[in-house]
């Protein structure tokens, strides 16, 4: 087949990859979104594979033993992976989109040389040679860095940042050098000044890879996720330049801007700047807790058990119920869902608040949720039901600790200082459901587990909403 018929699959395909990202955006629509970025990206491969002069001969071969063993791998952990893992899985993927680019630079640069009549001379060459700079630079800051993210998320690697003495200092070198790096290199015609400015200058950003998100604190996690997407995007972009593939330009493109979007939400949602959270620092101490003031006690509030919960819940006309990550581990939904119904079909108003950064993911909760069928109109924002929270009566806080902190508004010093929480303790009265006194992912303490409208409901969240559906 022709290339004109590739182009026209590239074009149908990169259509579905925009549709899908529309789908994704909305609940309601998202198993359709996925939909379509399947089908993109099978007419992608179909295209890549048997319509232009990629593959020839016993280039057919080798890529079908790769993709055999690549689509082995990848079925085996989509079906043995944790929903909870999903972010450590998503952050060793972008660093797979890094390491390609870094590849695909380097084989682009020392690969067989072209046929003559094609080879690239003068602006053209000098403008490859700026792709595989550029594509080899990106790609190597988003592989480190997904690595580093990985075992952030995993907890291999402490999630306090790491504050080298004139870190700034160190950036700004190591930017330079690759400037002045790239200097040597392009136009450098695989002189052996070339080659070593390429090698320098790739270990150097493997290094600010490493740099840039271990200086990221704990708090700040769920913007590198949604960055290092954006990176992984770019870093395929310019794959794609390299590879002179309009498709992976576009896709890389449309993941590169729309992470950009993503972290610019995080961030808004956590009132953080995002030349802030690149700077580094945030969340370093281990947090107070501060129990001062009116309403707070010294002490733990008191324990509560399931029974008094579901009695408490009988009694309440307006139920907020708040899931955290705890509700992802104990994987609590279905059950949640089924004491939902039940409350409603007594006439109480229940309605489920979501944080924009609860759980370990961007939608996390919103995910689980609709996986256990809870109506979406029942779903609200952060933004949409902190007000309505001082006229309700219960709220249940399963398995969240971070989004309910009041210390984030209360108290200057504490590491997650003006990050927007649910202000759950302006209702009546709050029961938590956590296993025991762990702290949540930013290591800091919650005043909110010792105020008097408080109760706590100790073990895992689905036993505990067990027992409480029971009693319902
Ligand atoms: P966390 O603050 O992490 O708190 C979760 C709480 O759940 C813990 O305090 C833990 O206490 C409890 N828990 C764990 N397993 C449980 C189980 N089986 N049953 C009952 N309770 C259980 O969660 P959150 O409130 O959802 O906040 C999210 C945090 O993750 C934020 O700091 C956010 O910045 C960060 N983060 C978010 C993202 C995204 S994009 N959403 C990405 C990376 C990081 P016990 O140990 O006492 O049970």
């Amino acid at each position: 087949m022709t290339s004109g018929m590739q182009t026209a699959f590239y074009v149908v395909a990169a259509i579905l990859f925009i549709l899908a990202l529309g789908g994704l955006s909305n609940p309601e629509t998202a198993r359709r979104g996925n939909a379509y970025g399947i089908t993109g990206m099978a007419l992608a491969l179909i295209a890549t594979i048997f319509m232009g002069d990629q593959v020839h001969g016993g280039g057919y071969t080798w890529l079908a033993a790769a993709m055999i063993i690549g689509s082995g791998i990848g079925l085996f952990l989509a079906i043995k992976v944790q929903m909870t893992e999903m972010p450590e899985l998503v952050a060793m993927l972008h660093s797979f989109v890094g390491m390609a680019a870094v590849l695909v630079g380097f084989a682009g640069y020392f690969g067989p040389a072209e046929d003559p009549a094609h080879a690239l001379t003068g602006a053209a060459s000098i403008i490859h040679e700026i792709e595989i700079y550029i594509g080899v630079l990106i790609g190597a800051i988003t592989f480190t860095g997904s690595v580093v993210a990985f075992g952030k998320l995993k907890g291999i690697i402490t999630s306090k940042p790491l504050m080298l003495p004139a870190r700034h200092w160190l950036n700004l070198g190591l930017g330079l050098a690759s400037i002045f790096l790239a200097t040597i290199f392009v136009g450098g015609e695989h002189s052996n000044a070339a080659i070593t400015a390429l090698v320098i200058m790739t270990l150097i950003a493997f290094v600010f890879g490493v740099h840039m998100v271990m200086a990221i604190g704990g708090a700040d996690m769920p913007v590198v996720v949604s960055m290092l997407n954006s990176y992984s995007g770019w870093a395929a972009a310019a794959t794609g330049f390299m590879l002179n593939n309009g498709l992976l330009i576009v896709t890389g493109a449309l993941v590169g801007s729309s992470g950009a979007i993503l972290s610019y939400i995080m961030c808004r949602a956590m009132n953080r700047k995002f030349l802030a959270v690149i700077a580094g620092g945030f969340g370093t101490a281990g947090g107070t807790v501060a129990p001062s003031g009116d309403g707070e006690q010294q002490e733990y509030s008191p324990e509560t058990s399931a029974d008094e919960t579901a009695e408490m819940l009988n009694n309440a006309k307006e139920v907020v119920i708040v899931p955290g990550y705890g509700m992802a581990v104990a994987q609590a939904q279905h059950t949640i869902n089924d004491i939902s119904r039940k409350l409603r079909a007594k006439d109480i108003n229940v309605r489920f608040a979501i944080h924009p950064v609860a759980g370990r993911m961007p939608g996390h909760m919103n995910v689980l949720l609709a996986e256990a069928k809870v109506p979406y109109d029942i779903v609200l924002e952060m933004d949409e039901i902190n007000e309505d929270l001082p006229k309700v009566d219960v709220v249940l806080v399963i398995g969240a600790n971070d989004i309910v902190n009041p210390s984030a508004l209360d108290d200057p010093n504490s590491p997650i200082a003006g990050m927007p929480v649910l202000e759950v303790w302006n209702a009546s009265s709050v029961v938590v459901m956590k296993r025991g006194r762990g702290v949540g992912y930013a290591g800091v303490d919650n005043p909110l587990f010792f105020r008097d409208n408080t109760r706590m409901l100790y073990g895992d969240a689905k036993a505990s909403v067990d027992a409480i559906l029971g009693n319902i």
